[in-house]
């Protein structure tokens, strides 16, 4: 049977559109089972670098709104980079015309909307909607959960998880707060390692350095988050904007058998150590040099570059063979249900908030 090629469109070109029309580009070099056929970007020269960038072989047509690409019928996948406030209303007029949609995190920008949300692809689209929460896509991370399934380090009974910018938010940049905008990637990489969800969690926030010159309102530039589960596992999770070394993404799990280190902090973020001691099976170390990225690009490239490539990749394979995405709409709503209880514990000042 010969497949399809997928025909893919890019919806929003700013900050992260900028780096999936990247990866489009370089993947369109090495692969023919899909092509970019659109991008989608109101601000023109946002537009043109983006059509620029993504361009494999024949140049992809552009748009100034979702609603002439649709008209179009050029393409049958697209990757939705908007603002989040647009999330909910782009997918799904894109989702209405026939399209799978790979959308950037979060689904929207409160529990209640996300729930509805969720609730109508479930409905309406289930299998059509991949979210891109790119860490499950991380080759250090996929080595270390292969370590961890082998059983290197025994039963997990801790995990710590931490996301540290090396300094405050770029001016213009539109945060939702340091727990929408940071904690998803680290409660999505928790309930990934776990399998499981919380009963509780408890949280605090604190202004202790980036706050006092940042060009960005953001409410706090430091907060910790422990996550409760039963049958004896507890998570910490550490983000801020305050790590002025350089940008920090660590995780460490604890295990009756051993503990493993993802990502000891290197100035460097695209080299990433993954340390596994073990008393039952033998150490293992392996080093990971990421794809290096274009300069003047967000930090976080560095580190992600790679998982955002291998991320596009896989929704792209799914697309082509028709299979489930493995990170859908009910993953982002239960890393907001357990933000959304964060945030109600450090607004109310209670010890935690139960999530059951
Ligand atoms: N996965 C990650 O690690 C990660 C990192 C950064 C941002 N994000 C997410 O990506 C999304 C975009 O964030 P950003 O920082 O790139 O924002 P941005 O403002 O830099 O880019 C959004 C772009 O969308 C365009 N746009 C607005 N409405 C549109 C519409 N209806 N159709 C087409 N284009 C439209 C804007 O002109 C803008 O260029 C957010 O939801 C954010 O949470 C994810």
């Amino acid at each position: 049977m010969t497949r399809q090629r997928v025909r893919l469109a890019l919806v929003g070109a700013g900050r992260m559109g900028g780096i999936h029309a990247l990866n489009i580009g370089s993947l369109a070099q090495e692969t023919d089972f899909f092509e970019c056929v659109a991008v989608v970007e109101p601000d023109s020269s946002l537009r043109e670098a983006a059509v620029l960038a993504v361009s494999g072989g024949e140049a992809p047509r552009s748009f100034a709104d979702v609603q002439s690409l649709i008209d179009s019928g050029i393409a049958d996948a697209a990757i939705v980079a908007t603002p989040t406030s647009t999330h909910e209303s782009v997918s799904l007029s894109l989702l209405g015309a026939g399209f799978r949609v790979l959308l950037e995190k979060p689904l929207t920008a409160t529990l209640e909307s996300d729930r509805r949300f969720a609730e109508t692809i479930d409905e309406h689209f289930q299998g059509r909607v991949m979210i891109g929460l790119q860490r499950r896509f991380d080759p250090p991370l996929l080595y270390a959960r292969n370590l961890v399934s082998e059983g290197r380090i025994g039963r997990v009974f801790k995990i710590s998880s931490s996301l540290e910018d090396s300094g405050p938010l770029p001016a213009g940049y539109v945060s939702g707060g340091i727990l929408a905008d940071m904690a998803i990637h680290n409660v999505d990489e928790v309930l990934w390692w776990s399998g499981r969800f919380p009963y509780a969690v408890s949280a605090v926030g604190n202004n202790l350095l980036s706050h006092f010159n940042s060009p960005v309102e953001e409410d706090f530039d430091d907060a910790t988050l422990q996550l409760f589960f039963e049958e004896r596992l507890s998570a910490v999770i550490q983000v801020s904007r305050n790590h002025r070394a350089g940008y920090r993404v660590e995780t460490s799990l604890w295990g009756s058998e051993g503990e493993i280190h993802v990502g000891r902090f290197q100035p460097d973020p695209t080299q990433v150590d993954v340390e596994c001691f073990s008393i039952s099976g033998g150490s293992v170390s392996r080093s990971f040099t990421l794809a290096p990225s274009p300069e003047d690009s967000p930090e976080f490239l560095g580190r992600f570059g790679t998982a955002y490539r291998n991320e596009l990749e896989s929704f792209l394979f799914c697309c082509r063979d028709g299979i489930d995405f493995s990170v859908d709409q009910r993953d982002a709503l239960r890393a907001m249900q357990i933000l959304d209880a964060a945030q109600s514990c450090i607004r109310g000042g209670s010890d935690s908030e139960s999530l059951t």
